[in-house]
């Protein structure tokens, strides 16, 4: 139904109450608001990372680069260590921010809706960092690239 509408890849990113560091492949992510700076994302109630985004939480929205199919696969897993092997650097109080992305949204937990079978995360931005890269995206279904 929603496969005509083209997004980009993200891995959005945060810690929980252990230290654990926590990644789900995410293309619900849009913009809401530039005064002040708000953007969305909806997760799943079935996600165990769910939990953890949780108000006033710092999180990250990692925007994929046209290389990095391969991340958006493993974060696409529930549950695995989605993090063993995977190069990173710490951002905004702690989260993970994966090497290589195109561009880094550093958020705090704005407010959570109901929507459904998901939960919506509304994220007040805190830092942004633009790599000017080529993203990664999504089209019915298949990761895609500029041609
Ligand atoms: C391209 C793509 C986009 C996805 N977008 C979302 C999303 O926006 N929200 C979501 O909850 N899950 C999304 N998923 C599925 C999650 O990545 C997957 O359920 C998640 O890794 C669950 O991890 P967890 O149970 O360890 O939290 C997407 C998967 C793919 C491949």
């Amino acid at each position: 139904m929603l496969g005509q509408f083209a997004t980009g890849v993200a891995i959005v990113t945060t810690v929980d109450g252990n230290g654990g560091l926590l990644g789900v492949t995410c293309n619900s992510f849009t913009s809401v608001s530039l005064d002040p700076p708000l953007i969305l994302w909806s997760i799943a109630k079935s996600s165990l990372s769910g939990p953890a985004f949780t108000d006033g939480k710092p999180f990250a929205v990692n925007v994929l680069e046209a290389s990095q199919e391969d991340l958006a696969l493993r974060f696409a897993k529930s549950g695995a260590d989605k993090f063993a092997g995977v190069a990173w650097h710490e951002g905004f109080e702690g989260v993970p921010l994966i090497e290589g992305c195109a561009a880094y949204i550093e958020c705090r937990v704005d407010a959570r809706y109901p929507g459904g079978d998901h939960e919506i995360i509304l994220g007040a931005v805190e830092r942004y960092v633009n790599q000017a890269l080529d993203p990664l995206l999504f089209h019915s279904g298949e990761f895609r690239r500029f041609s």
